[in-house]
């Protein structure tokens, strides 16, 4: 896409008007089958939701005690299902020992290529040993002082150990808080030290692209760190779990630091899953808002698992003989939503590949998909631009034709890449589900479903049972059709967040004091004339970089936490494969000069304080940075310059006209 194609993306969008119907085959087999079947569930599911969801909830989960109420909602709180008790981890492995796919894989496990040209690892585990393995490693957990409420660190690499902490932790009501491989020591830090956990579970390293990522060395690195008072950010820490995946050397604290081998060996392979309440913290997932400080994201139990259980099954149209497989990493919520609960929740063979799309070649999805027969691959749109660009010659290589849907998560698919992925990679037969959903929703908000929506390249179409979205103007009033506006949700559904983790305040701030009455999602949005949702993208200062979410603040406090510099901001451009890509603008301390070399230290900075993830892509020094006359930084206007554009809009409260010139032309 060219700079001035991308600025005018909106309207692009507004031309695209192919129409895609689901074929008569697939509708034929599928969950649902029509459009009229599709709106008479969700007209049902929205006008009586305590019915839907009752009658869902019932169906769908294993209760241990059945809940007594459907909806306790107390803007913005919400409990669902109160008095019942159930165990996720039961939900998602007791539930099928007894029935015909005890012993049908859960977890397909597909390791990175050695360096050599030797082709991965390969693990496969049943239902029945990941129940064994989750046990055990449960009571290794217990074991080490585990208690229920405790919340507990999972930092690992892409390997079934991941899955299998995760479901550890629900069985004895423990609360995970997963922190991607690729963050830093500091963000383990700052997540420890937010959530008050007791134990961090880690390996060794992780294989990527060939090298080893020392998980261990930066957790150790973790727990030396200390806030600017000087006192420990992780005293919280008692315990270290420690997986060996790479063998290579690490450091065994005395008394802290444990093998997760060696564990095993003390502990049975039984474990009683406990009661939780509906309503017991299940999960605290960490995600970029707009000040500097990540939010701890809190999911519960009975509504987070109804929510992406049903989710699955609907939108991935998922049967048990589907090969399922879902790109995304453990550490992001789709991990959790599509790799680990949903898929297992519904009884299904889900895949789980460690590295990266392009190693050792461009073909590594291609030669998963035929090795294994996938039937279902749910990815990213900045991956489907990367194959686009690396060629049809990988994909062609390959036997596809196991692939039955495809699906889209994590930015807006343009439609240039919803018809490559549509084409070369479905073979034209596939339909598409392109999802729109967030950390905060737990579970997919609106989406086709694939035997019943027609689709249109570029749009998520249409909510998904009991959600009941809106686009909204200032005033918070519904805006008429192909308008833009701000995305809302009108009514609480199961799986939505029920706050951020100790900070109640920020919560209602955050996505309950914009628009009256709705959540708030961040997003702008408009819809079409058949009421299909066309997300635009964010509207706060949150980026999208590579499908990952990026508060701007975040990394500029982390651009001023080094000594040479005095201020930053930071703005995201268009860019053709990451969809947005990050840009500083960095004014240094006086005396300081401008060099090559620290314009390099700064982005390794960034990538030291919040994580690799967070490198910009470009950093650019400033004498000064545009301001308003009451000295806040005009990012409209960085943000155009970032974009190579010509400044426009109002600079009149600009305080000082020449420092846009100088930015625009590149001085430095
Ligand atoms: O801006 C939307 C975008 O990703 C944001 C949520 O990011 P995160 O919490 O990291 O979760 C990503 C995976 C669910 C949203 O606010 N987004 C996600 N999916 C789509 C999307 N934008 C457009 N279309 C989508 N399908």
């Amino acid at each position: 896409m060219s700079k001035a194609a991308a600025s005018t993306n909106i309207e692009s969008l507004l031309k695209e008007t192919r129409v895609f119907k689901p074929a008569k085959e697939f509708a034929a087999e599928a969950h649902v089958r029509s459009m009229a079947q599709y709106k008479k569930l969700w007209t049902e599911s929205v006008k009586n939701p305590d019915k839907f969801w009752k009658k869902q909830a019932e169906a769908e989960l294993v209760w241990q005690k059945p809940f007594t109420r459907v909806l306790q909602w107390k803007e913005p709180f919400a409990k669902w299902f109160t008095g019942g008790r159930l165990n996720v981890s039961a939900n998602c492995l007791d539930r099928w020992l007894d029935s015909g796919i005890s012993n049908k894989a859960a977890l397909i496990w597909e390791g990175e290529p050695a360096t050599d040209g030797k082709p991965g690892e390969e693990r496969v585990l049943t239902y029945k040993q990941l129940h064994r393995e989750v046990s055990r490693f449960a009571n290794v957990l217990k074991r080490n002082g585990i208690q229920k409420g405790d919340r507990i660190i999972i930092y690992l690499p892409m390997v079934p150990e991941a899955a299998i902490a995760m479901l550890a932790c629900t069985r004895i009501g423990a609360v995970h808080s997963v922190v991607f491989g690729g963050f830093s020591a500091q963000s383990v830090a700052d997540r420890i030290q937010d959530s008050g956990a007791k134990m961090v579970i880690t390996a060794d390293g992780g294989y990527r692209r060939g090298a080893v990522v020392p998980l261990k060395k930066n957790v150790d690195d973790a727990l030396k760190l200390h806030d600017a008072a000087g006192q420990s950010l992780t005293k919280t820490i008692e315990k270290v779990i420690v997986l060996r995946r790479c063998a290579n050397e690490v450091h065994m604290a005395e008394g802290r630091d444990v093998w997760w081998h060696r564990e095993l060996d003390y502990v049975s392979d039984i474990c009683a899953a406990e009661k939780m309440d509906s309503e017991a913290p299940l999960f605290i997932l960490y995600t970029s808002g707009s000040t500097g400080k990540p939010k701890g994201i809190l999911h519960t139990t009975a509504g987070y698992l109804l929510g992406t259980k049903l989710t699955s099954r609907y939108v991935f149209d998922l049967k048990l003989e589907d090969v399922y497989w879902c790109t995304a990493d453990v550490g992001w919520v789709t991990g959790h939503s599509y790799i680990v609960y949903g898929p297992l929740a519904n009884g299904a063979t889900a895949l789980m590949y460690e590295g990266a799309p392009n190693w050792p070649e461009p073909d590594r999805f291609w030669r998963i998909i035929q090795k294994y027969g996938v039937t279902i691959l749910y990815t990213a749109p900045t991956a489907i631009r990367a194959f686009m660009k690396w060629g049809d010659e990988w994909p062609k290589k390959h036997d596809l034709s196991s692939l039955r849907l495809l699906g889209s998560v994590g930015e807006p698919i343009n439609p240039e890449a919803w018809m490559w992925y549509h084409t070369v990679i479905g073979g034209g037969r596939c339909p598409i589900v392109d999802t729109w959903w967030q950390t905060e929703t737990g579970s997919i908000m609106i989406t086709p479903l694939p035997g019943a929506t027609p689709t249109k390249p570029g749009t998520a179409t249409l909510p998904f049972f009991g959600i009941l979205p809106e686009v909204v103007d200032e005033q918070g009033k519904a805006v008429p059709k192909n308008s833009g506006g701000k995305l809302v949700v009108r009514k609480p559904w199961p799986s939505m967040l029920r706050g951020i983790w100790g900070d109640n305040e920020r919560y209602k701030q955050t996505y309950w004091s914009e628009v009256k009455g709705s959540y708030f999602t961040g997003d702008g949005c408009r819809q079409d004339k058949d009421g299909y949702f066309w997300i635009v993208g964010r509207i706060d200062d949150v980026l999208n970089v590579a499908g990952h979410r990026i508060g701007t603040a975040e990394v500029e406090s982390a651009l001023v936490s080094h000594p040479n510099v005095a201020e930053a901001a930071v703005v995201g451009r268009p860019d053709e494969l990451k969809g947005q890509a990050l840009v500083c603008f960095v004014t240094l301390k006086t005396g300081v000069k401008a060099t090559p070399e620290l314009k390099n230290e700064l982005r390794n900075h960034i990538g030291k304080e919040i994580g690799p993830v967070a490198k910009p892509d470009e950093v650019r020094f400033a004498e000064a940075l545009p301001k308003t006359r009451s000295g806040k930084i005009m990012r409209r206007l960085l943000k155009q310059i970032a974009s190579g554009l010509e400044v426009k809009g109002d600079t009149t409260t600009l305080e000082d006209l020449s420092v846009i010139a100088k930015l625009a032309s590149g001085e430095e």
